[in-house]
């Protein structure tokens, strides 16, 4: 069996409000799924939980990834272990160049996979990112630039997509990865995502909207409402929602 990430019973405060009352969700490596809801149900919370954010504190439950309870993790360990989490609203980080932070980033994870490991050869990091950035069709320029710093928000979500695609995670939480795209821009994005597809990969991608899962197609659909999943199932539930909106939801599950 791949990697797995299993989400136990979670409990999630924000300043002192219960957020997330009770998350259960099991992804595995190789398996697309995806998380929707109304605005304000919790997802976001989910996924800023699921990285180690400092405002967001676990008040009960688990979260095991690669059978290690990464709740005592700091973030970054998080990351170097194989977990990626792509955000809604990408921070920049001026002085650190997209090349340099990838290559940072791509070491330490080698680095845990075997402590004695000198790091991607700067040749090898060269084609590697020149053949990752054409296939998401960024100007090469970017690679110079400021991680987000002035980035369009196309840009911060092609920027997001390629550090997916560097790094190899076993599984992506990507977070309104969608947001703010036009249609050509959400194509590329979703196209980019799409190629690391596969048996090594598991993603669950959070979005409010449907649109994006004409592109990216989960095998499983969860529903969050007031910060627990309160329905899941296959790809025609994503329809169901595009068709129906969220009314059936709150009609079914508000004040439970
Ligand atoms: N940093 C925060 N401070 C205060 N309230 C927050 C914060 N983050 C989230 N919330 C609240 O938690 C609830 C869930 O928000 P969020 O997880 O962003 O939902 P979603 O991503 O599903 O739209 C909302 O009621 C929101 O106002
Ligand atoms: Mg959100």
């Amino acid at each position: 069996m791949g990697a797995v990430l299993e989400i136990r019973e979670l409990c999630v405060s924000v300043e002192e409000t219960e957020i997330l009352r009770g998350v259960n969700l099991t992804v595995e490596q190789g398996e697309i799924h995806a998380l929707m809801g109304p605005n304000g149900s919790g997802k976001s919370t989910l996924a800023y939980a699921l990285m180690g954010h400092p405002g967001y504190e676990v008040t009960g439950g688990e979260v095991f990834f690669k059978g290690v309870d990464i709740l005592e993790l700091a973030p970054d360990e998080r990351s170097r272990m194989g977990l990626f989490l792509a955000f809604q609203y990408p921070v920049a980080i001026p002085g650190v160049t997209v090349a340099n932070f990838l290559r940072t980033a791509i070491n330490s994870r080698r680095k845990v996979e075997n402590p004695e490991d000198g790091g991607i050869p700067i040749a090898e990091f060269r084609k590697l990112l020149k053949e990752k950035m054409a296939s998401l069709e960024m100007s090469e320029k970017v690679a110079g630039r400021y991680l987000n710093d002035g980035f369009s928000g196309g840009e911060k979500k092609r920027a997001e997509i390629l550090q997916l695609a560097t790094l190899e995670p076993e599984i992506a939480v990507l977070d309104e990865t969608d947001s703010g795209l036009d249609i050509d821009a959400l194509k590329i994005v979703a196209g980019g995502v799409n190629k690391l597809i596969g048996p090594k990969l598991g993603v669950l991608v959070i979005t409010h909207y449907q649109r994006v899962l004409r592109y990216i197609q989960p095998e499983h659909v969860h529903v969050m409402f007031e910060g627990r999943i309160v329905e899941s199932g296959g790809a025609d539930m994503a329809r169901q929602l595009e068709e129906q909106g969220y009314d059936w939801v709150r009609d079914a599950h508000t004040g439970q």
